[in-house]
């Protein structure tokens, strides 16, 4: 059966853009692959347990006989988030800016992953050319000619790890100026936010069905 992973990550859940793209995505994708199964993983509402990436990664060092309680634990969350990626045929990763880069609930998911073996860097890429949709959501604009150019922490990181370090073959959505709406200091710009919400929705649509078509190709 195919599998796809789903990672979210926003605080909210009434009003969240990363969370409502994702679901058009996901929505088009089942719509045409009703059996697919999405496995889930909400960072916002269950984040990893602070002490295990060091746990992990000092547990990785010694022995298994001398590792302590935790370290065994925390290898074996290391493990079992591996496992969640290298069970699935594509991915979708709904992540919103926070403080000009990402939630730290995404970052501690990203290190504890790294620290199976499977996905650090100088691994064989287990889920390389997999294909995989970063659904991103920042409340300001980032791009060329903006004030914040250069701001975006988050972006280029992340494309990093997806892209270059595990090997995906990543589509990447961006919805910007979502706070428009509430901060008066973006009032002229809703018209535009709502443009780029709009497109958003419509390239999930698209992606979504694109993949139900490549997955129905690799399996036929
Ligand atoms: C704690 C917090 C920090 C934020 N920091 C930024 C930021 O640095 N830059 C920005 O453009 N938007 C920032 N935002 C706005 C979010 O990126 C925006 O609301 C986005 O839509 C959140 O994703 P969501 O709609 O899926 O919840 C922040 C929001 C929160 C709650």
């Amino acid at each position: 059966m195919t599998t796809i992973f789903r990672l979210d990550a926003s605080i909210r859940h009434e009003g969240s853009v990363t969370r409502a793209v994702a679901t058009s995505l996901e929505s088009a994708l089942l719509a045409e692959s009703p059996g697919a199964n999405v496995a889930r993983r909400d960072l916002a509402q269950a984040p990893l347990p602070s002490a295990t990436w060091a746990d992990a990664l000092a547990g990785s060092h010694i022995p298994e006989a001398e590792r302590t309680t935790a370290q065994h634990r925390a290898l074996a969350l290391a493990s079992e988030l591996g496992d969640e990626l290298s069970d699935a045929d594509a991915f979708i990763f709904a992540i919103p800016m926070y403080n000009f880069g990402v939630p730290p609930h995404v970052k501690a998911w990203i290190d504890v992953v790294i620290a199976d073996p499977r996905f650090s860097p100088r691994s064989t890429k287990p889920i390389a050319g997999r294909p995989a949709y970063l659904v991103l959501a920042r409340g300001g604009a980032y791009g060329p000619g903006t004030a914040r150019e250069g701001w975006d922490h988050a972006t280029g990181w992340l494309k990093l790890i997806f892209e270059r370090s595990w090997g995906l073959d990543l589509e990447v959505i961006e919805v910007e100026l979502t706070a428009a709406n509430a901060n008066p200091a973006l009032a002229e710009f809703r018209d535009l936010a709502a443009q780029n919400l709009e497109s958003a929705h419509a390239a999930a649509t698209d992606y979504g069905r694109a993949l139900s078509g490549r997955l129905g190709r690799a399996a036929a």
